[in-house]
């Protein structure tokens, strides 16, 4: 009856992928921990009220007492109609009521400042630093144990930014800046996700997460500043003419070299990314052939044409010459 309904439902919750690196079961940072246990306490009420509805149907269906009290019924409809749902919501609002601000402060001056570009259908990721932005695409890597403030806003569509495991989503919107602080409170690999419709392929507009310790944040910023390496082979080096003949420089920028456009993702260190495509396909040489052959074929709608007009052969260094930008 009731119990064994009430024990399915939780097991059912259970065994939703509590662990994984997009989960909101699985908090890594104490805004998702906040967000988890209002989760928790919206559940335990939610399963309290449904079963004492539950038994209170049980029981007038089961027993029948047509010579009952009518007075009997009035306390019923009054403590179950009235008093108890008055009294648990208040509680549920209240304890909610209060995990609010933390969730929206701003992170102290001086902390590290993120800027993310919701576009259809990837991120534009900038660092901003007292030494300069650093740009990136798709990919966003954190030291932990630190407030990260990350400004976020787009240009076409709303998106909406969404790391489970660190936080509360918040919505990109065109023409205005919107704020979120996030705290990793411990290193490990995330998956964000873009959390509001925007079109095509919003379902495959997704993105990695890394928290590392300082250190090791610090070496990868540092890299990333830096402008692209030069291709290590012969077919490498044919990719890179290939790709600036192609005129793949007038909307993606290779820092360092003559492609500087701005419209799609910097490519200037793709190679030590974990995914292409916004997280969707594992970045190896095969995977970003088939994307510049025909990219609508993987993601429809994308902005990016077609180069099927290239050869096998071409196409091929191409992907080299980018897997090689590390
Ligand atoms: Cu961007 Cu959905």
């Amino acid at each position: 009856g009731a119990m064994a309904g009430a024990v399915g439902l939780l097991s059912a919750v259970g065994m939703i992928g509590c662990r994984g690196t997009q989960s909101a079961l699985d908090p890594a940072g104490p805004a998702a921990a906040g967000v988890l246990s209002l989760f928790w306490w919206m559940l335990g009420g939610g399963v309290l009220i449904w079963l004492a509805v539950a038994g209170l149907a049980l029981y007038a269906i089961v027993i029948e007492r047509p010579q009952h009290e009518p007075t009997a019924t009035r306390w019923w409809v009054i403590g179950g109609g009235v008093v108890a749902p008055t009294v648990i919501l208040t509680v549920l609002l209240i304890y909610g009521l209060q995990l609010i601000p933390p969730l929206v402060r701003d992170a102290p001056p001086g902390s590290l400042t993120v800027e993310v570009d919701g576009v259809r259908w990837w991120w534009r990721v900038r660092y901003l630093t007292p030494d300069g932005p650093v740009e990136t695409a798709n990919e966003i890597r954190l030291p932990v144990d630190e407030p990260v403030q990350f400004l976020l806003r787009s240009d076409d569509v709303i998106h909406s930014f969404w790391i489970p495991a660190l936080g509360g989503k918040m919505d990109m919107i065109p023409g205005r800046e919107n704020r979120l602080a996030l705290t990793a409170d411990r290193a490990g690999t995330f998956r964000g996700a873009c959390a509001e419709y925007c079109g095509a392929s919003h379902a495959l507009m997704n993105f990695d997460v890394q928290t590392l310790p300082r250190q090791e944040f610090d070496a990868w910023l540092a890299a990333q500043r830096a402008p692209a390496v030069e291709p290590e082979t012969e077919l490498g080096a044919a990719g890179a003419r290939l790709f600036l003949q192609s005129g793949c420089g007038a909307c993606h920028a290779v820092r360092g070299t003559a492609a500087d456009g701005g419209v799609g993702p910097d490519l200037t260190h793709l190679g030590g990314r974990r995914t292409i495509g916004a997280g969707m396909l594992p970045n190896d040489v095969e995977a970003l052939r088939r994307w510049i052959r025909d990219v609508d074929e993987l993601k429809p709608d994308v902005d990016m044409p077609a180069f099927d007009h290239l050869s096998e052969e071409e196409l091929r260094a191409i992907a080299v010459y980018l897997k090689g930008l590390k």
